[in-house]
């Protein structure tokens, strides 16, 4: 099992849930994020006063999923997250050492 962890723009989020759906995703996790990438921080005015933006709100999904599925996953994201501008956002891939279904005990 692998986890595939993508942080992308929150108005890309409908795109994605629809892509996903499309390649049989069911289930995921989706959390709403504050992060940066590369760039230099923005600089944002409010009432006279001027703010560093430290961080940029984001949408996180993880999805737990065999490594067979990978490929057309990350293919659906980013395919469905792209604006072509700078903090598109990235996608995460790491090992899953063991899954627990809670209700009946199951491991795999
Ligand atoms: N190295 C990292 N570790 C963890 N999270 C990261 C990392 N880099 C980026 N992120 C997350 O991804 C979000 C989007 O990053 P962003 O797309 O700006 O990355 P970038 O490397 O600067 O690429 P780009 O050139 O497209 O801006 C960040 O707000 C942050 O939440
Ligand atoms: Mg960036």
């Amino acid at each position: 099992m692998i986890k595939i962890e993508a942080i992308f723009r929150l108005c890309r989020f409908e795109a994605v849930k629809a892509a996903l759906a499309k390649v049989d995703v069911r289930g995921m996790t989706v959390s709403e994020v504050k992060g940066c990438g590369k760039q230099k921080r923005a600089i944002e005015h409010y009432r006279g006063s001027e703010y560093e933006i430290l961080f940029h709100p984001k949408v996180k999904i993880e999805i737990v999923t065999l490594k067979e599925n990978m490929n057309k996953i990350i293919d659906a994201i980013s395919y469905a997250a792209r604006t072509d501008e700078t903090g598109d956002g990235k996608i995460f891939v790491s090992e899953i050492a063991e899954v627990v279904h809670i209700r009946t005990g199951q491991r795999d």
